[in-house]
């Protein structure tokens, strides 16, 4: 995720700036810059790569003399890590310069027109635009030009912005995408996260929606977008440093699973538009995503687990037959892909040795392949013929929490696009689907809330030696994903089976008091599933079950049951798998696990 700094005071900027961007560099980035008015004009540096390259360019900030600017540390979401997509971006004046962090979710159409108007553009990103819109509205007035501009982009924004007719201040402005600002007695501060500042002052203001903040050396006035001043209260940050970098939470895991309703969000609204699925991003028109017959879908760990839940949906609705397969797999068995089939490689990192393998051989083989990747401009990312990337910014714990959601939510969005592309959905399931998939991120909130619920029963079982996943249907997905999250953390044995299957050897596993985590979210199988719990019920096996709330009748059969919100079957995992997250997180807390680097594993694995 991006990190933006500013800061306005009686000390240099710069090396305030660098150092508050270092303490941000957890956060991920792959480039990042700095803008400082050095009495006469806006001075700007950016660099691809590590901050110690920027550092080094301008000598540890000396040599961008000035008490006012905004630095940033880019994750890169539209363009490619590269000098000229890092920020600041300047208009062409080069006098104002705007940070960002976020999305600007129509920032196509807007570059459209400010091309029309005569505006060039040197980068690629969507922040861009808000340089020459700022520049378009600014007649005299920051706040009026701010003002303007946020009433017309849609997305997501923290903004750090300078203007250099008004050298004793620096702006800032957010919606959705994170923002403080703070005080002490030699300046003000804008950051993405306390960490930057903290050094500085632990009293900080939390930038509410659509706030735009006026920051002088001496002091700050609020505004609403409109222009009207507000009051805020200030907040006393009483974390330590450590703390504060995982904004509180204990383990970089648990905060980023509580990011997950914002990274579904921010991989299906921007591609939700009138009502309808574009993913422009494909290169696809509808007559080529009729053309496609199969479909191969190709990952490792979590992701593989995603392309099962995406065989589930995409065969369910777009009636294209689908095959998943390991990547360490598929590229030694030489496998017969068939005619018009299109190979789809998920991963997080876009940088996994056999899933990259996989994606060369498809293409040496001639076939198009699609990558779903969360990294941009990683190999994968690169090297596919067309990239959907899932929005959910950088995932520093190793386990995937906030990734894997949001290649589900990609596959969702794929699966009714080829639907439609194939007319095999009405347009009135069409706009159900539409409506519970928007509704997934509040649902996926509510079911964080069961934090302590889950605690309270993940504690029985620090010492457990064997827990068993079983599902039908897609919910058996989402028992793989589940028994992963599980052992990879907590280091717990666990083994995922269809539910129907277990019957067929492994139920002599099965012991007194032995865990069965049952998943059954199908309508259409839930006595199936009933039935398989009670096989191993009487084998002494002691039941968790994660259903629907209308699924009542499991309650007999169960020692423990999770209900999670009604949404249509085919998005039930994006539901089920956080009491399965929680679960996971809180045997492997129990145990005292090193949660967010778990022995032995790696978050790339970029060997074979
Ligand atoms: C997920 O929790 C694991 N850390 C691992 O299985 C991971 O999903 C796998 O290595 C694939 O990584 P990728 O998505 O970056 O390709």
């Amino acid at each position: 995720m991006c990190g933006i700094v500013g800061y306005i005071g009686s000390n240099q900027a710069a090396p305030i700036i660098l150092d508050g961007l270092s303490k941000l560099e957890y956060r991920g980035y792959d480039s990042a810059g700095m803008a400082v008015f050095d009495g006469e004009k806006i001075n700007a540096k950016k660099a691809v790569g590590r901050l110690k390259i920027l550092e080094n360019l301008t000598h540890g900030g000396e040599t961008m003399k000035g008490t006012a600017g905004v630095g940033h540390t880019r994750w890169a979401t539209h363009g490619a890590p590269s000098d000229a997509n890092s920020h600041p971006h300047l208009n062409a004046k080069g006098t104002i310069a705007v940070v960002h962090n976020g999305i600007i979710e129509n920032y196509i159409p807007l570059k459209k027109k400010m091309i029309s108007k005569g505006y060039e553009f040197v980068s690629e990103t969507d922040t861009e635009v808000l340089a020459h819109l700022l520049d378009y509205y600014y007649k005299g007035n920051p706040l009026e030009a701010i003002s303007k501009v946020l009433h017309r982009v849609e997305g997501s924004y923290a903004l750090g912005i300078m203007f250099s007719e008004y050298p004793d201040e620096i702006y800032a402005a957010r919606k959705d995408s994170p923002l403080i600002v703070g005080q002490n007695e030699e300046g003000c501060f804008i950051a993405s996260d306390v960490p930057a500042i903290l050094k500085y002052t632990r009293s900080v203001y939390y930038v509410d929606n659509q706030e735009i903040v006026q920051l002088k050396r001496e002091g700050m006035k609020f505004f609403s977008v409109d222009e009207e001043e507000l009051t805020k209260e200030a907040v006393t940050i009483d974390w330590d440093a450590d703390a504060a970098e995982k904004a509180g939470y204990e383990h970089f895991m648990l905060k980023e699973m509580y990011e997950q309703p914002k990274t579904v969000t921010d991989t299906i609204s921007p591609r939700i538009k009138d009502n309808d699925i574009v993913i422009d991003e494909l290169k696809m028109t509808d007559e080529e995503l009729k053309a496609i017959k199969r479909i191969h879908i190709v990952a490792c760990g979590s992701a593989y687990h995603a392309g099962v839940t995406g065989k589930y949906v995409i065969e369910s609705l777009a009636r294209i037959p689908v095959e998943v397969d390991f990547a360490s797999e598929f590229r030694y068995r030489d496998p017969i892909l068939g005619d018009d089939c299109m190979v789809i490689v998920i991963s997080q990192s876009g940088e996994t040795a056999d899933s990259l393998a996989a994606l060369r051989d498809s293409k040496a083989k001639g076939y198009k392949v699609l990558g779903i990747v969360n990294v941009v401009g990683s190999s994968i990312a690169r090297e596919a013929d067309s990239v959907m990337y899932t929005w959910a910014g950088p995932e520093i714990a190793v386990a995937t929490t906030k990734a894997y959601s949001a290649q589900l939510a990609a596959l969702y969005l794929l699966a009714m696009k080829l639907a439609k592309a194939n007319n095999r959905v009405s347009e009135d399931r069409f706009q159900q689907l539409l409506v519970d998939l928007r509704k997934l991120p509040e649902q996926i909130e509510l079911l964080l809330g069961q934090k302590e619920k889950i605690q309270h029963f993940a504690n029985r079982y620090v010492g457990a030696k064997d827990i068993f996943f079983i599902g039908r249907g897609i919910d058996y997905a989402i028992s793989l994903e589940g028994s992963l999250k599980l052992k990879e953390i907590s280091y717990v044995h666990s083994e995922a089976y269809a539910a129907g299957e277990l019957k067929h050897g492994t139920i002599s596993l099965i012991e007194d008091g032995t865990l069965v985590v049952a998943v059954s979210t199908q309508p259409n199988l839930y006595q199936k599933t009933i039935s398989n719990i009670v096989e191993v019920k009487a084998r002494g096996a002691f039941i968790m079950a994660v259903t629907s709330v209308e699924n009542q009748a499991i309650e007999k059969a169960s020692d423990y049951v999770v209900y999670i919100p009604q949404t249509d079957p085919l998005f039930t995992n994006s539901l089920a798998i956080i009491p399965l997250q929680l679960f996971g997180y809180y045997v492997a807390v129990g145990k005292g696990c090193d949660v967010d680097k778990p022995r032995n594993l790696a978050k790339s694995v970029t060997v074979e």
